[in-house]
């Protein structure tokens, strides 16, 4: 039901509080500062030593998240693989390997495949999937549903929101088995509990978003640029935009501009930088700072109680300050409305982009 919003998309993206709320439903357990996912007794007593995350298209960016949270609070080494090119690869997996099939629709032609392959090498599967009782989700046996409701819109918002904060969930769980303290799980618990509303206040940009957009609105390219937890998220801004909007976007290590793609930069070039991961804040000033001595339009999203972007940036979008493995999180939203004004504006259909479909069910 679309209620007052004209667009799924649109309602998709103010779903995200309720969506958050539901994945995190029951799972946080403050008494022994872990989280409970129930999925994750079929494992019994196996312990991974390594995780392969398979995925496609969003919940690809999503799995790039995840080997961040994977490997700084359970050191558990991950690997995120484009499904399509893992099942082609002769791939090794080791016994104590642990499969992640991550998708919204559980009916990827792509993922299903890469999952069979891997269980034939002997993997032991788990599924993040959204869609209750799908092919993916049956055939790994065990996994954790990412409750985040029926998404219409072919753009995957709430589904990527709750994809990271499912495996920010499961990392909680391998860290607290591999020597995370109490202090750091609960710091953890906190800060996911405030998430839903923290998400409530980013939304209360849409306006402002909405206003930005009409002067980019005639752009050709747009570039989004990030670090650490944020290059993915780079990533996934410009593939929204790509989906719906038809302007062709790329998603960069802000580092990488100066190997080579520093020379797209005009004035005609607009650049959305996700900056609130305070460790690496100076770095990404600095890489804009180089951005902005040649002239680019830039677009900043950063922490509201930091103002260091405000004299480099042409427009600063500022977001709820909250824990560096928690802000991009709330970093998508704004990358999300920018995608999506900018497609209404430019007269797409934003739920039905043309050659797309929600399912891709041919590999
Ligand atoms: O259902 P899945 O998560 O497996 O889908 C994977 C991709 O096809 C999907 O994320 C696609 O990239 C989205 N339309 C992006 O918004």
């Amino acid at each position: 039901d679309l209620g007052d919003y004209p667009h799924y998309m649109l309602k998709e993206i103010y779903d995200q509080p309720q969506a958050v709320r539901n994945a995190l439903g029951g799972r946080l357990l403050p008494s022994e500062a872990t989280v409970r996912l129930a999925g994750l007794t079929e494992l019994g007593g196996f312990h991974p030593s390594r995780i392969k995350i398979l995925a496609c298209g969003t919940s690809w960016h999503a799995g790039l998240v995840g080997k961040t949270y994977f490997e700084e609070l359970a050191r558990i080494p991950t690997e995120v693989e484009y499904a399509s090119e893992f099942r082609y690869r002769n791939a090794v997996i080791e016994p104590d390997t642990l499969v992640i099939a991550m998708s919204q629709s559980g009916e990827t032609a792509d993922t299903l495949a890469g999952l069979r392959e891997s269980k034939r090498r002997g993997a032991t599967p788990l599924g993040l999937v959204n869609v209750v009782g799908s092919t993916i989700a049956r055939e790994c046996g065990r996994g954790i549903y990412l409750r985040a409701g029926v998404e219409f819109g072919v753009a995957a918002t709430k589904s990527f929101t709750n994809q990271l904060v499912t495996l920010l969930m499961l990392s909680i769980h391998f860290g607290r088995q591999r020597g995370m303290s109490i202090r750091q799980g609960l710091e953890l618990l906190n800060a996911l509990e405030e998430l839903p509303t923290l998400m409530e206040r980013t939304l209360e940009l849409d306006s402002k978003i909405h206003a930005i957009s009409e002067e980019f609105a005639d752009a050709d390219n747009f570039l989004y640029i990030g670090r650490a937890l944020e290059y993915p998220i780079a990533l996934e801004g410009a593939l929204k935009l790509k989906e719906v909007s038809y302007i062709h976007a790329e998603g960069l290590p802000a580092a990488e501009l100066k190997h080579g793609p520093i020379a797209l930069i005009t004035p005609e070039m607009p650049i959305v930088v996700t900056a609130t991961q305070s460790f690496i804040r100076e770095k990404v000033a600095s890489n804009v700072q180089e951005i902005r001595a040649r002239g680019g339009r830039i677009i900043v999203i950063v922490s509201e109680e930091n103002h260091e972007f405000d004299r480099l940036a042409d427009h600063v979008i500022a977001i709820p300050t909250a824990d560096d493995l928690i802000s991009p999180i709330l970093a998508t939203v704004p990358t999300q409305f920018l995608a999506y004004h900018l497609a209404v504006l430019r007269g797409c259909d934003v739920d039905q982009p043309r050659n797309l479909a929600k399912s891709v069910t041919v590999e």
